[in-house]
């Protein structure tokens, strides 16, 4: 079961990972980007920070899921620590981008207030488990990468979210807006109850 979940998130987390990269190919105007005003579009600071956000969430996606297999870790710790460095930078320049865009997220203030909470939540959790590690503490830096991961895992619960709740209510600027929540919530506890069960068999 644990393994069917993990080969399960890793398949999801590599092909949203990737995702990003069709923005190389796609005209702009078929693209998410055709929601937003054309004042934001012009606005280089706001452009920047949205391509910023999506090449490194990308990356952080793309290469985090590997951290979690306890037999790969042991067997290449040089290498958990050269993705874990390339994940804590990505998720830095990614999250920060996230609040910045959050301000002009579609949807109004609640949706903008979801993805700026989960945006700050995102890069604590990343900056507090590097502190741990720092420290020595194994557990603890687990853990708190555990909530980072599943914060960055919110691109993908929000693309499977989105679908579901606008094919149920027929209403997408409201299912927009309860997304912008469900997409990290869940993720949190979900992450909460693996953290207490890994804390009781150590
Ligand atoms: C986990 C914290 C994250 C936060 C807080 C966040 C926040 C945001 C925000 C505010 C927007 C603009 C929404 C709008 O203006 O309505 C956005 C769009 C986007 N984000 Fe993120 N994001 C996160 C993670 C990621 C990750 C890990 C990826 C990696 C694939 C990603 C990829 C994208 C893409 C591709 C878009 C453009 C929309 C689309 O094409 O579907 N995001 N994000």
């Amino acid at each position: 079961m644990k393994k069917i979940f993990f080969v399960l998130m890793s398949v999801l987390a590599l092909l949203i990972g990737i995702y990003p990269i069709m923005y190389a190919f796609v005209e702009l105007k078929y693209t998410f980007l055709s929601s937003k005003s054309p004042v934001l579009l012009y606005d280089i600071t706001w452009k920047t920070a949205f391509f910023a956000h999506i090449i490194f969430g990308g990356i952080s996606l793309f290469i985090g899921w590997r951290q979690f297999g306890n037999s790969f870790r042991e067997k290449h710790m040089k290498l958990h620590q050269l993705i874990g460095k390339i994940y804590v930078g990505s998720v830095t320049i990614s999250s920060v981008s996230a609040i910045y865009m959050g301000f002009y997220a579609n949807g109004g203030m609640i949706s903008a207030a979801g993805f700026i909470c989960l945006g700050i939540i995102w890069l604590f959790t990343t900056f507090l488990g590097v502190i741990q590690i720092q420290k020595g503490q194994i557990l603890k830096h687990q853990q708190l990468m555990t909530y980072s991961y599943a914060c960055t895992f919110a691109a993908v619960t929000l693309r499977l979210w989105y679908p579901l709740l606008q094919s149920l209510t027929k209403d997408p600027s409201g299912s927009y807006t309860a997304v912008a929540w469900l997409c990290w919530v869940p993720n949190l506890l979900a992450a909460y109850c693996i953290n207490q069960r890994k804390a009781a068999t150590t």
